[in-house]
Order: structure tokens, then C-alpha cells, then sequence
């Protein structure tokens, strides 16, 4: 039955299309055109599929179980496991490091916290590189072997470089970096040493690479794969279809994740809306997107929507004010121009959900409640529940909700920031020269004992 479902999975994904989101326009292309924006209107392109269970739901349910247990590299993989539902045949090329597979946790303490009486953590910093990065990547990387790319390029502020660099070592491709210098981690770009890519640090911030990227797209050799590559998407939308299978498809009330370029947020979306019109569940969860307030374009506009009109994705705007010197100690998401904004806005109002910023205080203070738990992130993933905390005393989330908040990095993608928040010298720079403390709330810093088992005792006496 495995190998009949391949088979029929491999004549669907000829007839996926990559297709226009802009309904004016709506322009349809093939999947092989190497392409990242309408060739038509520039508009941003997604994947349109028109997969069909042959053997119905159950079966399909049934296949994704029996994979979970099986030693196929691409059922092993949390991405490929669900290849039914991507546009790539099954001779394809897969370049994979076991992405996905990424632990779901009860977080009691969180939950507290948040006012919630129960709140889960999916925790995609567990993925080989480390942050959610990879699930996209193993799909942008096996498209751009397909594709007989010689170099493949990102701008990024560290994890997309990280993982774009590990997955090219693996395809044996070039790999080539645009960082803003002195901008990300040096344990992000520890990383992409290591793996080889080719790093370019730039003066500027995270939107001017970005911006070059646009432009060294055009260049036939080079495959582009920044969030705006469609491909990337599908891969990141399964973490939507591996949390509903890890949860026995029962849909929570809310997913939150945090927003910078706004990829991941488009990802859950069309992963989402795929697993409904399939059938696989019955009802969208509400996906809302914190952003951190110094780079919070997206929560800016979505504030200033009329909540009654919004629920109408057509009245979707076409601009969107930017944030010229994007701010936030969150280096993650230190983006003030998206360019999945338009996808990622669609997926929210059509979820109803909320798109809000948090302070650099209330981010700090929910990592460190994460930390807590046992469980620890970097900073850009603990927006989720500093937002979560705001809307439950808001009232748009209820104590009895069922709420997952996705954690997009690991605790050790950023120790200066754990180290500085715990010693109490946490600080953003204003611009101005002027530095706005983060106080240490849930501060732990290390003390300096004695060398005798009368101290330590002492110490652990007045911690208790
Ligand atoms: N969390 C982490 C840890 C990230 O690295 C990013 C984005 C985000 C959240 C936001 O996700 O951009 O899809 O809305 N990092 C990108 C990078 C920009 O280059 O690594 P998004």
C-alpha cells in the first residue's frame, strides 16, 4: 500500500503549479520555473495543489503512522514523512538531516504565567541546525539540486544562513550568506563556518540584504532561498501537519508564533488551510503572530484594520509602512520589511487571529519563564508567550483555551543575551547612544562560593 500511495503521490505533484496570490492577477506557473515573484505582476508566488487521497483520509492517516515507524530516510524526516502533501515527485532528490520530529511540551509553568490553565510548546529549535529553518530548507535545497543550481543564496539574520549552509554542505552546493555585520549571533555564525558557506557581512541591516538578494536572484547560476522561494514554505507548512498528528488531530484554539520576515507564519497558515480542505480537520485554529515593538510593521497595520471589515481577506491592503531602523534585542526578528507580509496577513484574518507587538521586557521575562520549564529558547520565540500573556488578559484568548505557542530557536542560539539578562546587564541600544536596561525579573546569575561543603549547603539553604 506504501508503494501504490508513492506512486499516486508522484503523478499529483506533476500537476501542482506555483500560482500568483494577487487576485487580479492569479498568474499560474510550473513548478520547474525557477521563479520567486510573479513574472507577471511581482506578486508573491505560492504553491497550489490539488492532492486527493486515492485510498481516502483514514488510509492516508494510516500511512503517516506506519512511516513514523519505518527506517526510509524519508519517513524518518518530519518533513518528507508527509511528501503526499509537497510538490516534488517521489525520484526526487531529497537532501535531508532528519529534519522535524520535534518535541511537543506541556509548559506548567508558562501556562501560569499566561494565565492559561494549560499551554504547549512545539519546540522546532530541536531541529539538526537548530532553529525552524531546516523544515524549509530541506525542500528549498532538494528544489534547487532539481533545479542544477551551482549556488544557493540567502540574506538572514543567522538561522536561515546557519541552515542554508548545513543543507548546501549536504548537497554539495555553494553556499553564499548576506549577514548584517555585527547584527547577528556569533554562535549563528559560529555555525555557518563551520558548515562552509560563503559569509558575507554587510553594512547595513537585515531588510538592505534582503533587498540585494532580489537582485542577485537573476543570476542563472544562483537559487535564492529565502522564505520569499515558495519551496521553502512547503517545507515549514508540515509543522502544521506533524503538531495535528502529534495532538491525534484535534485542532487547538490557538497557535502563536513569533513574526519577522514573516515566513513561518505564511507556512502554519497554508499548512492549515490544506489539512481543512482536505478534511484531515474540521475547523482552523487561530493563528496570531507576535512581533517584538521596535520591528512590529505587520502589528502596526494590522491595529489600524477595521476588526469588522478585516474578516475580508480581499480587502487585504497593498502597502504597508515599513520600519526604516528596525529595533530589538530579539536579533531574529529585527526585520522592519517583511516580504511575506501579504501571505502571512491573509492567513491571520482568515483565522481570526491577532497580529500584536511585545516590549524587550515582556520578551525577556517569558524566556526566562520558558527557561523555567526546562525548556529554553532564544529570544525571538519567547514573543510567543510574552504575546500569549497579553492576550489572555486582553480577552481574546480564554483561561481554558487550548494554546500551542511554536519556539522557532534553541536556548544556545544567543547566551550573551541569557548571560546578560541573568547578571542583570541586559540593555538596548536606543540608536541614540542612550541604553534602555531589561531588568533581570526572573534573574539567576551565578554566585561565587567557597571551596567547602559547609558554603554550598549555605547557598542551596537560601535559594530554597
Ligand atoms: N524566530 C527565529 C528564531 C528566527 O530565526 C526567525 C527568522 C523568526 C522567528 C521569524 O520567522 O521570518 O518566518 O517570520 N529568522 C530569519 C533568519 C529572518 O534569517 O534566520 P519569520
Amino acid at each position: 500500500m506504501v508503494e501504490k500511495s508513492a506512486k499516486a503521490a508522484e503523478a499529483v505533484a506533476a500537476k501542482d503549479v506555483q500560482r500568483c496570490i494577487v487576485s487580479s492577477c492569479g498568474g499560474v506557473f510550473g513548478l520547474r520555473e525557477r521563479i520567486y515573484v510573479c513574472p507577471r505582476c511581482g506578486g508573491p508566488l505560492e504553491i497550489e495543489s490539488r492532492y486527493e487521497p486515492p485510498g481516502g483520509l483514514a488510509a492516508l492517516r494510516r500511512l503517516w503512522d506506519v512511516r513514523a515507524g519505518s527506517r526510509d530516510p524519508r519517513d524518518i524526516s518530519g518533513v518528507w514523512r508527509y511528501r503526499e502533501l509537497l510538490p516534488f515527485e517521489d525520484s526526487a532528490p531529497f537532501v535531508t538531516l532528519f529534519e522535524g520530529n520535534t518535541p511537543l511540551y506541556d509548559a506548567w509553568r508558562c501556562a501560569e504565567y499566561c494565565g492559561l490553565l494549560g499551554l504547549r510548546l512545539k519546540h522546532q529549535g530541536c531541529n539538526p541546525t537548530g532553529s525552524f529553518k531546516d523544515t524549509g530548507m530541506t525542500a528549498a535545497i532538494t528544489q534547487a539540486v532539481l533545479l542544477g543550481a551551482r549556488t544557493v543564496i540567502c540574506a538572514s539574520t543567522g538561522n536561515t544562513a546557519a541552515s542554508l549552509a548545513a543543507y548546501a554542505a549536504r548537497a554539495d552546493l555553494q553556499a553564499a550568506i548576506l549577514v548584517p555585520h555585527g547584527q547577528i549571533t556569533a554562535a549563528k555564525l559560529a555555525q555557518s563556518m563551520d558548515y562552509g558557506a560563503v559569509i558575507c557581512e554587510l553594512d547595513g541591516n537585515f531588510d538592505d540584504c534582503m533587498r540585494l538578494i532580489q537582485e542577485l536572484g537573476d543570476d542563472p547560476e544562483i537559487y535564492v532561498a529565502n522564505s520569499i522561494n515558495p519551496f521553502r514554505i512547503e517545507g515549514q507548512k508540515t509543522v502544521a501537519f506533524e503538531l495535528m498528528h502529534q495532538l491525534g488531530w484535534n485542532v487547538p484554539d490557538h497557535i502563536v508564533v513569533p513574526g519577522g520576515n514573516m515566513g513561518n507564519s505564511s507556512a502554519l497558515g497554508k499548512g492549515f488551510a490544506e489539512l481543512l480542505s482536505l478534511g484531515l480537520i474540521d475547523r482552523l485554529p487561530k493563528l496570531s503572530v507576535i512581533q517584538a515593538e521596535g520591528s512590529a510593521p505587520l502589528a502596526a497595520l494590522f491595529a489600524g484594520l477595521d476588526q469588522n471589515a478585516a474578516a475580508d481577506v480581499s480587502k487585504i491592503p497593498d502597502t504597508i509602512r515599513m520600519v526604516d531602523n528596525p529595533r530589538t534585542l530579539a536579533t531574529a526578528i529585527k526585520i522592519g520589511s517583511p516580504v511575506s507580509w501579504q501571505k502571512a496577513l491573509r492567513a491571520v484574518l482568515r483565522s481570526h487571529g491577532q497580529i500584536i507587538a511585545v516590549s524587550e521586557q515582556e520578551i525577556a521575562d517569558a524566556k526566562a519563564m520558558i527557561g523555567r520549564d526546562g525548556i529554553g529558547c532564544e529570544p525571538a520565540s519567547a514573543t510567543t508567550v510574552a504575546g500569549i500573556r497579553n492576550l489572555v488578559a486582553g480577552g481574546q484568548i480564554q483561561r481554558d483555551e487550548n494554546v500551542v505557542a511554536v519556539l522557532t530557536g534553541h536556548v544556545l542560539k544567543d547566551p550573551d543575551y541569557v548571560s546578560q539578562y541573568h547578571r542583570g546587564t541586559l540593555a538596548l541600544d536606543s540608536g541614540t547612544g542612550n541604553k534602555t536596561p531589561i531588568s533581570g525579573s526572573f534573574r539567576n546569575a551565578p554566585e561565587r562560593v567557597a571551596p567547602t561543603k559547609s558554603a554550598i549547603l549555605q547557598s542551596l539553604e537560601r535559594r530554597r
